[in-house]
C-alpha cells in the first residue's frame, strides 16, 4: 500500500477553519471522521494519511521496496542534464540563420517606432552602425526598409527604381562597410513609394498585376545594379518571380537570388511595420493580393508557381501564427524556407516584456526555436541583434 501524501497538509490547513473539525470529505468524495484533533489540523498537520491510497497492484515495488512502475522507456532520461539535452537537440537557432529587418530614412537622426519598442527609424550612418554591431555578433544578413517622403510617393511608384533613391545608397553603403561576406536584400514592392499605401499600380480602385510586375522588374534590375545580393518581392503579383527573374538574367545578374514571399498573408500582425514606414494602405486592405488567413492548402500553389518561376528561397509570413504553413512548405519544397517574424509578433512581444509578464530572452528564443522547429531554416526577425548576442553569452 501506498500514501499520497503531496499536497495534504495543505488541504487541511485550508480546510480546517471553515469546516466541522470532526469529518472532513476526501478527495474520493466520501465522508470521513477524522481521527485528529481540531489543534492538529490548524497547525497543518495531516495524521489521516491511511484514508488515501493507491489500490494494491498499480505500483510494484524494486528491490530496495522504493515503489516501481515497470517503465521501459523513460524519455526523460534524454533531458537528465543540460549537456544531454543539448547533445539530442532536433534544432538550433544561430545568428547566421537570421535576416535583419533595418527601417531606413533620408534624415539627419533617428526617430522612434512607438508601436515597436527598440526598433529605430535609422539615418544611413545609423543603419550603418547597427548592422556592424550585429554582425560583431554573427548576423551576415540584412534586410532594408525605407520610408519615403510624402513628395516623392506617385501612383505607379517611380521612385522604387531611382538609381539614387535611399535604398541603393543604403546597400552600397552596407556592402562597402560588412563587405563580401554579407548578405544584402532589398524588398521589392511599391508600397513605400505608392501614393495610395498599396504594393502595386492603383486604377479604378484595382490593384493592377501585370503593370505593376515592369516597375517591380525595373525597381530589382536598379537593386541588383546597386550591390543587392538577394532581392525580396512582398508584393504578392502572379507571375512577378519569373518575370525577375528573365529581368534579372537578361541584365547579367544571373548571380542575385530572389527570395520570394510566397506565402504571405494579409495580416493585421502588421500593424507596426506600417506604422514605421507610414505605410497604411490609402484605401480598403491587401486581401486581393495578399492570401486569406483560413487557407493553408493554398500556400502550396503560391510555392509550386514560386519554384517553378525560379525562386532560390520560399517564405512564409507572418511566422508564429503560420507555423503550420512553415511545416507544409518544409515538406513540400526541397528550397529552403524563410520564415518572417513579423513586427506585430515582435510588438506583442515587447508590450508584455515591458509589463514584466514575460522574460525577454528566453521568450524571444523560445519563438525563433519554433520556427526551426516548424521547418524554417531563415528567419527575418526585429530580434536578431538581441537574440545573437543572448546566443553567444550562452556560448557553444
Ligand atoms: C510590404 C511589406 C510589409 C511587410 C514587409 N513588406 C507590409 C505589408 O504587406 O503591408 C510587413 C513586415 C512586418 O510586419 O514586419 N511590401
Amino acid at each position: 500500500m501506498l500514501y499520497l501524501t503531496a499536497g495534504c497538509s495543505l488541504f487541511a490547513a485550508f480546510s480546517a477553519p471553515t469546516m466541522p473539525a470532526a469529518s472532513v470529505v476526501g478527495r474520493a468524495g466520501a465522508s470521513v471522521s477524522m481521527v485528529a484533533e481540531a489543534g492538529s489540523i490548524l497547525r497543518g498537520v495531516w495524521d489521516g494519511e491511511d484514508l488515501v491510497s493507491v489500490a494494491d497492484g498499480v505500483l510494484e515495488r524494486n528491490t530496495m521496496g522504493k515503489p516501481w512502475v515497470t517503465q521501459r522507456p523513460r524519455p526523460r532520461r534524454n533531458r537528465k542534464s543540460e549537456a544531454m539535452r543539448r547533445m539530442v537537440r532536433e534544432c538550433e537557432v544561430k545568428p547566421s540563420n537570421f535576416i535583419y529587418p533595418l527601417f531606413i530614412h533620408d534624415e539627419a537622426s533617428n526617430v522612434a517606432i512607438a508601436s515597436m519598442p527598440g526598433c529605430e527609424r535609422h539615418c544611413l550612418t545609423s543603419m550603418v552602425a547597427e548592422a556592424k554591431e550585429a554582425y560583431k555578433y554573427g548576423v551576415r544578413s540584412f534586410v532594408v526598409f525605407p520610408k519615403v517622403p510624402d513628395a516623392l510617393k506617385t501612383v505607379r511608384g517611380e521612385e522604387a527604381y531611382n538609381p539614387n533613391g535611399i535604398v541603393p545608397r543604403a546597400v552600397s553603403m552596407l556592402k562597402d562597410a560588412l563587405g563580401p561576406e554579407s548578405i544584402v536584400c532589398t524588398d521589392v514592392a511599391l508600397d513605400p513609394y505608392s501614393s495610395k499605401g498599396h504594393d502595386g499600380i492603383v486604377e479604378d480602385g484595382k490593384i493592377l498585376n501585370d503593370a505593376t510586375i515592369e516597375q517591380l522588374c525595373k525597381q530589382s534590375v536598379m537593386q541588383a545594379r546597386a550591390g543587392s545580393d538577394v532581392v525580396a518581392p512582398s508584393d504578392m503579383m502572379d507571375g512577378r518571380v519569373g518575370a525577375i527573374r528573365d529581368a534579372l538574367d537578361s541584365e547579367g545578374f544571373t548571380e542575385v537570388s530572389i527570395l520570394a514571399y510566397t506565402a504571405k498573408y494579409a495580416s493585421a500582425f502588421y500593424g507596426p511595420f506600417r506604422d514605421a514606414l507610414d505605410s497604411h494602405p490609402g484605401f480598403g486592405d491587401k486581401k486581393t493580393y495578399q492570401q486569406d488567413p483560413a487557407n493553408g492548402r493554398e500556400a502550396y500553389i503560391e510555392a509550386a508557381l514560386d519554384e517553378m518561376e525560379g525562386a532560390d528561397m520560399l517564405m512564409v509570413k507572418p511566422g508564429m501564427p503560420y507555423l503550420d504553413v512553415i511545416h507544409r512548405l518544409r515538406q513540400a519544397s526541397n528550397l529552403p524556407i524563410a520564415a518572417y517574424h513579423v513586427s506585430g509578433e515582435y510588438s506583442m512581444l515587447k508590450a508584455a516584456v515591458e509589463r514584466g509578464w514575460l522574460d525577454e530572452k528566453k521568450v524571444a528564443l523560445e519563438t525563433l526555436t519554433c520556427f526551426k522547429r516548424a521547418g524554417a531554416d531563415i528567419i527575418l526577425t526585429y530580434y536578431a541583434k538581441d537574440a545573437s548576442k543572448w546566443i553567444c553569452e550562452d556560448g557553444l
